[in-house]
């Protein structure tokens, strides 16, 4: 039995699209619908019930279109609202933020792990709560960077004032002693390469869309709702207000065929 309802996925915004890239390289049968709250972009400096709130009614759209899962592209709204979700709707829900604690405790050797957020998933705590659940010897090291959003929607993704940034970022990380950092924030695999470059030395990277994506496939296989093998996956873009220049940012660094893009208003 295949399975042709779509994967919804959503997002504070344009960042998702990191990880719907990231769906359609290992899933290319699925059809995506991605809904990117571009009406009350960012959710970063939001408080949790706020979010909660905006997360539900997101994923009762998507549920409209009937999707099979639901996948939270948004590392904000994984933080705080995941439970929230699961309890609501009927489907399998899936964030970004165990993924990504996973692939980071596979990667590092000495146990001590750097995660940068959004000032909502630093202070959530919910990264170190992922970590610590499966390693309790972990240490984890967290920093918000609250200007590293904007530089990426305005694409100086390769811009010395946005390399000077992530420095000062991760300076009191890598005086930590960290061997792994997580991308905590949907947004910032944009800049894994002048990311990688400020690191010089030996730290691994982790990204959750990759990550993310790989927990949509085991859940898929688990719950056989995979899409059927000769099916050409559709990616249908919904955003709740007018797209400004980052979703041709996006578009662009991704190389993500986006068609015509919909406006669905919220009500
Ligand atoms: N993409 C969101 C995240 O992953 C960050 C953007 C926002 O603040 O809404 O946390």
């Amino acid at each position: 039995m295949s399975e042709s309802r779509p994967i919804g996925v959503f997002d504070s915004g344009i960042g998702g699209l990191t990880v719907v890239k990231a769906l359609r390289d290992l899933l290319p049968n699925e059809n995506i619908s991605y809904l990117g709250d571009t009406a009350r972009v960012p959710y970063g400096p939001k408080s949790p019930e706020t979010v909660q709130r905006y997360a539900i009614e997101l994923a009762e759209m998507l549920m409209k279109q009937d999707a099979k899962a639901l996948v939270v592209a948004c590392n904000t709204v994984s933080s705080v609202a995941l439970p929230a979700l699961t309890e609501k709707f009927p489907v399998p829900v899936i964030g970004v933020i165990e993924p990504g604690a996973r692939a980071a405790l596979a990667a590092s050797r000495n146990r001590h792990i750097g995660v940068i957020g959004t000032r909502a998933t630093i202070r959530s705590g919910a990264y170190e709560k992922a970590l610590r659940d499966a390693d309790g010897g972990v240490r984890v090291s967290s920093r918000a960077c609250p200007l590293l959003v904007p530089l990426i929607e305005e694409g100086l993704l390769n811009d010395e004032v946005t390399d000077q940034m992530i420095l000062r970022y991760l300076e009191p990380l890598i005086a930590d002693d960290i061997d792994t950092l997580v991308l905590g924030c949907t947004h910032y695999p944009l800049l894994t390469s002048s990311i990688t470059r400020v690191l010089k030395r030996q730290i691994m990277v982790v990204d959750s869309a990759q990550n993310c994506a790989r927990a949509v496939e085991e859940m898929l296989d688990q719950k056989s709702l995979r899409a059927a093998p000769l099916n050409n996956g559709e990616l249908q873009v919904a955003l709740t207000d007018a797209a400004d220049n980052f979703l041709n940012v996006a578009r662009d660094a991704l190389q993500l065929k986006i068609g015509e893009v919909q406006l669905r208003p919220l009500t």
